[in-house]
């Protein structure tokens, strides 16, 4: 791995925990003004001094984010359907190049494991990897769930495996029972989904579990964004990934609001 890579992963994953929290903010490009970040401008500005990085797409990035900001940016660079269409029609919409125009220390795309499209999608993610590498660019593979899975270990791992066999470097995931199992078939880092919004101590027990079976970090968003006090969820959530607290010690974190 050259300079350049390992440069980039560690503006994302901070070396002192080899850990991340990254704010997910990119469901926009799906799902439109999504509860929460109908003014992402206004939800993100608080959180950014905090998340360690920001999933984002680039025109939520150039429109809604101070450029001063020091906090590294993964850009989502996949994207087609809405809510309305077939979701895993996606392709690349977003070059490397406009990634590095960006200063974006990564790019994430999704690819959909048995779904329809789980061959293009797949195969995008590694012409993507191709030409990311040539740049030292970091790449994120997201591991989306059709309609039909299930969220358990076969599936997220069979998912997250073929990921890292095309040579993501790192990859998102969903939390599940027997969540060691994905980890374990996964050389490379998994961020954990945070998924729908839930209770903020269950959100933090998730979080606290994924830590403990092996992940490296969270992309997470509607449970911080959606949640009534977002900047102490992700200190909460920070404090997990970071300080390895417990759910219960996080949440008095989160009662200080
Ligand atoms: C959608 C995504 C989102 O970034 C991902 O779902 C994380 O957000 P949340 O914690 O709200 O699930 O990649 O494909």
């Amino acid at each position: 791995m050259d300079f350049g890579m390992k440069n980039r992963l560690s503006r994302i994953f901070k070396p002192k925990t080899g850990k991340t929290v990254m704010l997910a903010v990119d469901h926009g490009y799906f799902q439109g003004p999504t509860t929460g970040l109908r003014n992402l401008r206004a939800t993100v500005t608080p959180l950014i001094p905090i998340a360690d990085c920001l999933f984002i797409t680039r025109g939520m990035l150039r429109t809604s984010v101070d450029p001063r900001s020091d906090v590294s940016i993964c850009l989502r660079v996949s994207g087609g359907p809405s809510i309305l269409g077939e979701l895993s029609n996606e392709d690349i919409t977003t070059s490397i190049e406009e990634a590095i125009r960006l200063n974006a220390s990564g790019v994430g795309m999704s690819i959909y494991v048995g779904a329809s499209n789980e061959d293009r999608t797949i195969s995008n993610l590694g012409r993507l990897i191709n030409e990311a590498e040539r740049y030292g660019m970091p790449v994120l593979a997201v591991t989306a769930v059709g309609k039909e899975m299930g969220r358990d270990a076969r599936y997220l791992g069979l998912a997250c495996r073929i990921a890292a066999e095309m040579g993501a470097h790192f990859v998102k995931t969903y939390y599940c029972e027997e969540f060691y199992k994905v980890v374990e078939g996964c050389p490379v880092p998994i961020v954990m989904a945070g998924g729908k919004k839930i209770p903020e101590i269950d959100a933090l027990k998730m979080t606290e579990n994924a830590i403990k079976e092996g992940a490296s970090g969270v992309d997470m968003g509607r449970n911080i964004f959606q949640s009534d006090y977002p900047v102490e969820m992700i200190k909460a959530v920070k404090a997990v990934v970071h300080k390895g607290a417990t759910a219960e010690e996080a949440f008095e974190i989160y009662l200080k609001k």
